[in-house]
């Protein structure tokens, strides 16, 4: 294990694997996410799975070319048939499929055009939930909202775990000595079970100025934050960050602009926010990349909810069982 943490490595929650527009029926795509491989499929009807990704019989991927056959997804190597529930349903060249030939499953998903993975380390169901939909995006049956604007994707992969990348949002002096910003926004913080609601009544700083306002962070465990940005031109982020493996996050950007002001002003300003965020995201990496995690930091009074924040992340991590007896 890597000594740069001193919490377990993968944590528990809701994470996105994919875009659910990237995966059309019949479509299949390997993934590598949580240190583990999987594989990620849409039946010829439209229903999305994802399962591991190695055939039970001599150990293909069915992720590097497995094929969708109606509703079942068909290995490369010698044509066994999985379903959805990860069943084998079909050998081709026997006359009866073992009993034992199934793939493990993973529970998934859609929201805003996203795919999420639930993930725990000891493999116990969900125990929190996301939210039923992004209402600035649309529908949770798929009516977009035509009020904002298509949401603009960026990515990144980053060597930091999401606890790091979290604390973020606590860290007020950070926003000042790392970013530049003039003032220092003191962030407030509570929580209500998974969801950690981080409120700064400071506007955004733009190269154009400052847009007064708030910024809400509502965060559904390290997996996924909704941050709304309210002033004269309303924006929206919603970020993702899904561990790849213990020492890397995949981190998406979806941004959107409220278009009441204007379609051209709405794609001014969503340019000048996205700038802004990723600026301030790529002197955030270089820290995130080579930093040390306390668990025990040094704090002083100016520093923002750290401490509410730190309690609050506790619970995603299935914590090993010496450490649990010491609590
Ligand atoms: S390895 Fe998959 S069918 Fe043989
Ligand atoms: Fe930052």
């Amino acid at each position: 294990m890597d000594d740069r943490y001193f919490t377990p490595p993968i944590p528990n929650g809701w994470f996105q694997v994919a875009y659910s527009d990237e995966i059309k029926p019949g479509d299949v795509k390997p993934l590598k996410y949580f240190g583990d491989d999987l594989v990620i499929w849409r039946s010829e009807e439209g229903k999305l799975s994802v399962l591991d990704a190695f055939c039970p019989h001599l150990g293909a991927h069915l992720g590097h070319g497995g094929k969708v056959k109606g509703g079942s997804i068909e290995c490369p190597f010698h044509a066994w048939q999985f379903g959805a529930d990860g069943r084998c349903t079909g050998v081709p060249y026997a006359e009866h499929i073992p009993r034992k030939a199934k793939v493990g499953t993973w529970r998934i998903k859609e929201l805003a055009n996203m795919v999420l993975c639930w993930h725990h380390a000891e493999g116990k169901p969900p125990n929190f939930d996301l939210p039923a939909e992004i209402p600035e995006w649309g529908t949770s049956d798929g009516v977009r909202n035509e009020e904002w604007t298509d949401f603009i994707e960026r990515q990144w992969t980053i060597r930091t775990r999401n606890q790091e990348m979290a604390e973020n949002a606590v860290d007020s002096a950070h926003f000042h000595y790392l970013h530049g910003t003039t003032n220092m926004p003191q962030s407030e913080a509570s929580v209500d079970g998974a969801i950690l609601r981080v409120y700064s009544g400071a506007g955004m700083e733009t190269p154009r100025g400052t847009v007064d306002g708030s910024i809400e962070s509502l965060n559904y465990g390290f997996g996924l934050a909704v941050v709304r940005f309210k002033g004269i031109v309303e924006t929206l982020n919603v970020a993702t960050m899904t561990p790849i493996d213990a020492d890397h996050i995949h981190l998406r950007f979806n941004f959107s602009v409220k278009q009441t002001a204007g379609a051209e002003m709405a794609r001014g300003v969503g340019k000048a926010f996205v700038a802004e965020v990723a600026r301030q995201l790529e002197q955030d990496i270089p820290i995130w990349e080579n930093k040390v995690q306390y668990e025990k930091p040094l704090l002083c009074d100016g520093d923002g909810p750290i401490g509410i924040f730190r309690r609050w992340c506790t619970q995603f991590y299935s914590w090993p069982e010496d450490r649990q007896a010491a609590e």
